[in-house]
């Protein structure tokens, strides 16, 4: 990496993640914080694919889906907390080799992205089930809930290699503080030497592309979902349809509400401690807050847990 013609510079070799900057006071306390939002996440999630493999009546697209996207927040937060807590706040070591750093954004990135698609499939899904029921066996046959999986997979890795692919072209000379707990594109691009206006278009129009499509997708299928609901005209099916797309609904509005105002905030400085509490929020409270939703909110998940509960409390393990 890095040309030598550029004469006495030196290259970077790795960055410091400046992270939550000169908290020391609060790192014991910050490190025990994450450290129970993980075990939590971890915890959560694998319960709900858990749950989703070993119970028949969960064998439906919907909680297919669902596990899939436990499946997507376990390796999300697996990409992003262990580093929190490992390397900032356990050793004081902040700093991240340039390779791991795009490995990191990578990964990051890709889940992310994933995690748009994915839910706008589930929404599609809450689409056919309520305004389309004659359709829905037909339309959301086992092969083609796994063509969407596998579309939503690849497209997210797909769509992140460009940008992943570009940023590895870069030179870094210094500074090499990144202002972030983890490694992004945009801190990324503005360290480098080279010219970043290009390539910051180039990532706008990318992630406009991948959050905003999946995004509309999503709004359409609810705006869809909402009238349909509203023609109901017995209070008790309404409720009932309603309840079967609510906890989806939150899940969706948590996700894009942060991730819209951690990205379309201003980056001056008066305002980058509550951008940085604010992706916090989307990128480590997200994947907590989703299996308690599902599971809190949802009867048929809640009455898996029972059985489980009940089969493990009167020892038929
Ligand atoms: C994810 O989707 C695939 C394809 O439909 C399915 O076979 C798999 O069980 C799902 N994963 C989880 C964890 O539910």
């Amino acid at each position: 990496m890095g040309n030598p013609e550029q004469g006495n510079e030196t290259f970077i070799t790795e960055f410091i993640l400046l992270g939550f900057g000169t908290l020391h006071e609060l790192q014991i306390l910050l490190f025990l914080l994450f450290l129970v939002i993980y075990i939590a996440t971890m915890a959560g999630n694998i319960l709900i694919m858990a749950l989703v493999a070993a119970d028949q009546h969960l064998h439906t697209p919907m909680y297919v889906f669902l596990g899939n996207l436990s499946c997507l927040e376990t390796c999300y937060t697996s990409t992003i907390l262990p580093n929190i807590l490992l390397t900032s706040l356990l050793t004081g070591d902040r700093t991240i080799s340039v390779t791991r750093c795009f490995i990191q954004y990578d990964f990051f990135g890709s889940l992310a992205a994933i995690e748009c698609l994915l839910l706008s499939v589930m929404s599609y899904n809450r689409y056919l089930a309520i305004v389309k029921p004659l359709h829905y066996e037909a339309r959301l046959s086992d092969r083609s809930c796994l063509q969407l999986i596998g579309i939503s997979w690849a497209g997210g890795f797909l769509n992140n290699s460009i940008p992943v692919l570009s940023i590895s072209q870069l030179t870094f000379c210094g500074p090499n503080g990144i202002d972030d707990f983890l490694c992004d594109f945009i801190p990324l691009v503005k360290l480098s030497c080279n010219d970043p206006q290009l390539m910051e278009i180039l990532a706008f129009i990318l992630s406009l592309i991948i959050s905003l499509v999946p995004f509309l997708l999503t709004m359409m299928s609810y705006i869809c979902i909402i009238a349909t609901i509203l023609r109901i005209l017995s209070t008790m099916g309404r409720q009932k349809a309603f309840s079967t797309c609510s906890s989806h609904l939150l899940v969706v509005s948590i996700y894009y509400g942060t991730l819209l105002i951690a990205y379309m905030f201003p980056t001056d400085n008066t305002m980058r401690d509550f951008k940085k509490v604010l992706s916090v929020v989307y990128t480590v409270l997200t994947p907590l807050v989703n299996p308690l939703i599902y599971t809190l909110r949802n009867k048929e998940i809640k009455g898996a847990l029972r059985k489980v509960f009940r089969k493990f409390m009167l020892g038929q393990w």
